[in-house]
């Protein structure tokens, strides 16, 4: 969603915010602006579209001199693309300027009020009322004018603000959404995520709920929102910047792609000690293991389909119901919590807003939160009772699949602990798993070696306008992964069925040529599989099959067939999806589609 990146210091303002505008780009946008001081008042450009039509229109930031300024990526809620939706916005002196990432829930109320005292208003936004609203309160003391606006409005909010009567000074406000600052020996820097100063400073600040930052040239002060000083300490970010670049691939979707075979090995390394699984960060003793009566696994996108996968997982390894759930549906539908309930929140980003409030909503209500987290020192992370890390590294194409890989082998440790610790998992089973495990980057890797032949079959398909993947078990799980993959890069309509569902209407929609893609990895269920997959192919689909190395007796059935090595059948999902995720890029770079950044998506989606 929005990126907010803002500078103070003895450079130019503008080069350096277009830098780190583009290092947010992942986050999903459609119009960028600055706001830089320029000495004698606050100068504005925005645009929609590209942050490259900001570059051309400002000369890469030259037509913007000045060394203080705030500048945005803008994902639309309030009010269409448009440049006049853009951010920043003024107050009507163009004394004021406002970023803003969030939204403010009581707008039209305050804008109401704000119009009865003669404000106008020049966008549909609910960020302008923030910029009249500080104007309402200031008095020439921003602090205090900032701190009255954050007592009055609700909602959520990343924000960073200059004042042309304070030029050597840029604010910083958070309450759930996310932002950081950081500081070098050249100046002071706000962003919405590491990456985007990552080039300038490895010490950054994680700002908290309800914080205010005052950012000098070569100091920073930290404030409460009653406006009492509070002193912070700097995290160092260890990880490369390059880990944040493309590395000669074509795009990041694809490098992360390439990164599984590591992102599993270090979500799963650490946890295995003398052949044993030990989770640290459960913070949970064998007791309290044994205690445990359900689980609720809530997320959204893909690490919900990561959740369904493990509830057959968990439900089969550890015998403990799982229930899992949209976390948007889980925060209003009053779920019932019994004694021994386990909550479990899955996120790449942890700043999701829906797994966010399904987190507070739990914790409301007395049941203690294990977050599955890969975004170090994010909301959701510093939240919840405990963390158990996905060590994916940072993730910047839109689309996940390093982080999905994390999540997956992350939640297998979590079965498997608790499936031994409640004596439901005999020493045997146990061990053969934990070989099964480690070999999976070796595997996973096999199957990206495999990309050309993905790439030709998925060359043929770009023209497609349905597509429909199917399986049993775990292996609807993966066509639920297989099938968001598909359609939120290459926008080609496709479906996730329970393949004994889709007789039940959905059959209807297949035609000649339709594409279904079935996955057939669970031994217990393939005859099932075999079945549905040739009454598609009676009515005229071409049926695209993945399956386990040996299985070759879906070639009956299958017009193309992708093997995948063996594994226990529980993990099939870290092996099956390979494919899957380099069909649908493929796909969509056949399309000519923005791979990295697909239209109206954004990384980490910190609105409801
Ligand atoms: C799909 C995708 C999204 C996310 C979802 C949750 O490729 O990336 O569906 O999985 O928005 O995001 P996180 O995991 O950050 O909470």
């Amino acid at each position: 969603m929005c990126g907010i990146v803002g500078y103070i210091g003895s450079h130019q303002a503008a080069p350096v915010i277009l830098e780190g505008l583009s290092k947010l780009e992942y986050r999903g946008y459609d119009s960028a602006g600055m706001a830089v001081f320029n000495g004698e008042k606050i100068q504005i450009q925005k645009s929609v579209g590209r942050l490259k039509v900001l570059e051309e229109l400002t000369h890469g930031g030259a037509t913007m001199p000045g060394t203080v300024g705030i500048g945005h990526t803008r994902w639309a809620t309030h009010g269409a693309p448009s440049d006049e939706n853009a951010h920043p916005h003024y107050n009507q002196e163009e004394t004021i300027a406002v970023v803003h990432n969030g939204i403010i829930e009581n707008y039209l109320p305050l804008r109401e009020k704000l119009l009865s005292k003669g404000y106008q208003f020049v966008s549909d936004t609910d960020t302008e009322v923030l910029a009249h609203l500080i104007d309402y309160y200031y008095k020439g003391n921003p602090l205090e004018a900032i701190t009255k606006v954050m007592h009055r409005v609700q909602g959520s909010y990343a924000l960073g603000i200059i004042f042309s009567e304070h030029p050597d000074q840029i604010f910083a406000v958070r309450k759930d959404s996310p932002l950081i600052v950081g500081q070098n020996e050249n100046g002071c820097f706000i962003a919405s995520d590491v990456p985007a100063v990552l080039k300038y400073t490895r010490k950054v600040y994680f700002i908290e709920n309800q914080e205010v930052v005052r950012l000098r040239v070569d100091h920073m002060h930290f404030y409460t929102v009653d406006e009492e000083e509070i002193q912070k300490e700097p995290v160092t970010i260890d990880w490369d910047a390059d880990a944040a670049e493309k590395g000669g691939y074509e795009h990041f979707m694809l490098k992360e792609m390439y990164e599984q075979p590591k992102t599993v090995t270090d979500t799963l390394l650490p946890r295995i000690k003398d052949n044993d699984i030990v989770i640290e960060e459960l913070g949970m003793s064998d007791e309290e293991i044994n205690a445990i009566r359900k689980i609720f696994i809530v997320a959204c996108g893909s690490a919900y389909h990561a959740g369904v996968t493990a509830k057959y997982v968990i439900e089969g390894i550890a015998r403990i119901p799982v229930e899992v759930d949209l976390a948007s549906e889980f925060r209003y539908r009053n779920p019932i919590f019994e004694e021994g309930t386990m909550v479990v929140v899955i996120s790449q980003s942890g700043e999701t807003a829906d797994s966010l409030a399904a987190l507070r909503e739990s914790q409301k209500l007395g049941h203690k939160v294990l977050g599955i987290v890969n975004v170090v020192g994010s909301s959701i992370a510093r939240e919840a009772d405990n963390v158990m890390y996905t060590w994916a590294g940072p993730e910047i194409a839109v689309a996940t699949t390093k982080a999905y890989s994390a999540q997956l082998i992350a939640l297998y440790l979590l079965a498997m602990k608790f499936g031994k610790v409640r004596g439901k998992l005999d020493a045997d089973a146990f061990h053969s798993m934990l070989k099964d495990l480690k070999r999976l980057p070796g595997q996973i890797e096999r199957l990206l070696a495999n990309k050309q032949r993905i790439q030709r079959f998925a060359n043929r398909y770009i023209g497609a306008k349905d597509v429909f993947f199917i399986g049993r078990g775990i292996d609807y799980a993966i066509s639920m992964e297989g099938s968001l993959k598909l359609k939120e890069i290459s926008y080609i309509h496709s479906e996730a069925y329970a393949a004994g569902e889709l007789k039940h209407g959905t059959i209807s929609l297949i035609e000649e040529g339709t594409l279904v893609a079935a996955v057939a990895t669970q031994d217990a269920l393939f005859q099932k599989t075999l079945s549905n997959m040739v009454e598609v192919k009676a009515r005229g689909a071409f049926v695209l099959a993945v399956t386990n190395e040996g299985n070759t007796e879906i070639e009956k059935a299958a017009d193309y067939c992708i093997y995948i090595p063996r594994t226990n059948p529980y993990f099939a999902n870290s092996l099956a999806i390979i494919p899957l995720q380099l069909f649908g890029y493929y796909v969509a770079v056949g399309k000519g589609c923005d791979v990295d950044k697909p239209r109206n998506l954004a990384k980490s989606v910190t609105v409801e």
